[in-house]
């Protein structure tokens, strides 16, 4: 389905790209990686929709089943590791990757997505905040001090939803004091902070935003609906490119910006174009 980019957002991009000043800050969600084959969260085949095999597909997502069931909440997040390593970044990370090498320092990147896509594709990682950790690495459970640290390469190749961890347990301990390491990702029943989820970067590039692009995300989420309000009202325009109408495309209209109805891979390629010099 193409999408028609409107002649005043086409403007707008060249003027990104002509000026001196102005910010971009792109905010992603599953939707853009829908295109590279990982199923996203809340649609007909979402991972939260049909879920792992014995639990309620959200309780696999939270600190307090990692308590109860560490093995279970790994074989759950190896399995989905796999589908991450199985898959390429599409034309919309290499869009959004032209978007930053366009314009540097004048770019942010704010992701959800936990599937590391975005950096694979080239973006960097002092300008890419995931604000939801990336699913390759590993954290202590009981912060003992010691930094994320690279799962081995093999960990989750070849995993089945509902396989066991078995012993590669052993490799799943903190290096640091021989307790359990657990997946660096942001769980339902935790919070955001800078440390880990870049939590003040995200609100203070909302803030210097002069052009917030909001892809592939249902506004479910607390971090990005901040990110998507304070943009609105600093004034920035605000771009949504989603197959459905959410709460981004309603802030888009809402504030003068564009809604484009279609996919990633349709619209930010040529989005992308419009900020070479
Ligand atoms: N291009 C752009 N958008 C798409 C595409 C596509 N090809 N395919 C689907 N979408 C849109 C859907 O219409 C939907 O609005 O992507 C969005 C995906 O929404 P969710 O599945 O809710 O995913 P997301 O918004 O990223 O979820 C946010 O919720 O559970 C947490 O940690 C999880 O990071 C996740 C967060």
């Amino acid at each position: 389905m193409s999408v028609t980019v409107p002649v005043e957002l086409r403007r707008a991009f060249a003027e990104l790209a002509q000026s001196a000043r102005a910010r971009l800050v792109v905010m992603t969600g599953a939707g853009i990686s829908a295109e590279s084959g990982i199923p996203t969260f809340r649609g007909k085949d979402g991972y939260w929709t049909i879920g792992s095999a014995e639990y309620h597909p959200q309780e696999m997502a939270t600190h307090a089943m990692f308590a109860r069931e560490p093995e279970a909440v790994w074989s759950w997040y190896l399995y989905r590791r796999g589908v991450c390593r199985a898959a390429e970044p599409n034309v919309g990370h290499d869009a959004v990757v032209e978007m930053e090498r366009a314009l540097g320092d004048r770019f942010c990147l704010i992701t959800q997505n936990v599937d590391g896509l975005h950096l694979i594709a080239g973006n960097s990682q002092a300008r890419t905040y995931e604000i939801h950790g990336n699913i390759d690495f590993v954290r202590c459970d009981v912060d003992c001090g010691r930094t994320p640290w690279r799962l081995d390469d093999d960990l989750g190749r070849g995993f089945v939803r509902g396989d066991s961890v078995g012993a590669d347990v052993a490799r799943l301990r903190c290096p640091g004091c021989g307790g359990w390491g657990r997946p660096h990702v942001l769980w339902f029943d935790e919070y955001y902070d800078e440390a880990h989820f870049r939590f003040d970067s995200s609100r203070r590039a909302a803030v210097a935003a002069d052009v917030l692009l909001v892809v592939g995300t249902s506004g479910a989420t607390n971090l990005p609906m901040q990110v998507g309000a304070i943009a609105l009202q600093k004034g920035a325009l605000i771009v949504d490119i989603n197959p459905e109408p959410n709460p981004f495309s309603q802030m888009a209209l809402a504030g003068g910006g564009s809604f484009l109805r279609g996919s990633g891979g349709d619209v930010l390629p040529e989005l992308a174009s419009l900020l070479r010099r």
